[in-house]
């Protein structure tokens, strides 16, 4: 079902007020400020405690909203050509005087870009007119919300944050990035758009995170730097490649034979469907973690496809910091 337009035009007020709205992606949640108002970018920060130097992704309804902000090469135009509208986010160089806050990209000369599908997302953009950065709708290194419960429940104490209703069921997972900004594409973060897609268009050409390369800013290119500590952590500690399940922990399983025991057991898709299991991977971890159960067991998860970028955020939720 359509939004109601009224609620767009009021989060889209808000925004240009200097105010914080929280807006469905077909990803996850956003937590979106206008990108030129530094102050409503430090309540960004402030509000989901998040690290000054990690810096935040700039959203856009379309590819000439982007190439006004950044110097697009060739390569990032066949991306956003194959992947725009959807679950892209490209790090290119930041053109200066775009009028994007420097606490958007933490002071860095490059930004990151997305075109998110979603319509509600695009309807926000549209009345606003003007770029919106938006982090993950989650307190910093915690599970990403991917439905309205969850934002409401993490930002409760935040009564000025306007919050948009969720529409549609999201894909679950966060944006892939890449960084566009040097000869060869690097893969910063593994996300909605799987690897060997990426691949499949690229010709076989993609770089890891850590493979170091100059920039065509000059600058040595960073890893995304949120993706290099604890992340998307439950409160409850995390066993993973479990193959059993004890009394006292709750099982996110996933396959047609989950392993039988434990407080409370859910499968992130009974048919091995990776596509599914990316759907409900926050929301099942979530469900899990207000449940008694003093521990969550994960159950192995293929390593290919979605499954990779599955696997990316449960190694890092249980990262030390
Ligand atoms: O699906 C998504 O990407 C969601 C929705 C809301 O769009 N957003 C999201 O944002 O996941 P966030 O802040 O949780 O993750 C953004 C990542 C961080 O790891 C950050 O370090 C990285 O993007 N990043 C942002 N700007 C960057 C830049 N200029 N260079 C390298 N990494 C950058
Ligand atoms: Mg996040």
């Amino acid at each position: 079902m359509p939004i109601d337009p009224t609620l767009i035009a009021q989060a889209a007020q808000h925004l240009l007020r200097g105010g914080l709205v929280a807006f469905p992606t077909e990803t996850v949640y956003g937590l979106g400020a206008d990108a030129g108002n530094g102050q409503a970018v430090a309540a960004i920060y402030a509000t989901k405690r998040r690290p000054a130097i990690n810096p935040l992704i700039c959203h856009v309804p379309d590819l000439p909203a982007a190439r006004a902000l950044a110097d697009f090469s060739p390569l990032a135009e066949r991306l956003a050509a194959a992947f725009w509208p959807g679950p892209l986010t490209l790090v290119l160089p930041l053109r200066p005087g775009a009028g994007i806050h420097p606490l958007v990209t933490a002071g860095l000369t490059t930004i990151a870009l997305r075109c998110p599908a979603h319509p509600d997302a695009q309807a926000l953009l549209r009345a606003v007119g003007r770029p919106i950065a938006a982090p993950s709708a989650n307190p910093s290194g915690q599970l990403s919300s991917t439905r309205v419960d969850h934002v409401q429940r993490a930002f409760s104490d935040q009564p000025n944050i306007v919050i948009l209703p969720d529409s549609q069921s999201p894909l679950g997972l966060e944006s892939t990035i890449v960084d566009g900004c040097g000869d060869t594409p690097r893969l910063l973060r593994e996300g909605a758009i799987a690897r060997e897609e990426l691949q499949e268009l690229l010709g076989g050409t993609l770089l890891d995170a850590s493979a170091q390369q100059s920039s065509a800013t000059g600058e040595a290119t960073l890893k995304a730097p949120g993706m290099m500590r604890r992340h998307y952590a439950p409160r409850k500690p995390l066993r993973l490649n479990a193959h059993d399940v004890r009394p006292d922990e709750a099982l996110l399983a996933f396959g047609a034979n989950p392993i039988a025991g434990g407080v409370a057991t859910l499968n992130l898709s009974d048919t091995g469907n990776l596509l599914e299991a990316a759907a409900n991977f926050y929301a099942m971890l979530h469900q899990l973690d207000n449940t008694a159960a003093a521990s969550i067991a994960v159950m192995p998860l293929p390593n290919h496809g979605l499954g990779r970028a599955l696997n990316d955020r449960l190694a890092r939720a249980i990262a030390k910091d």
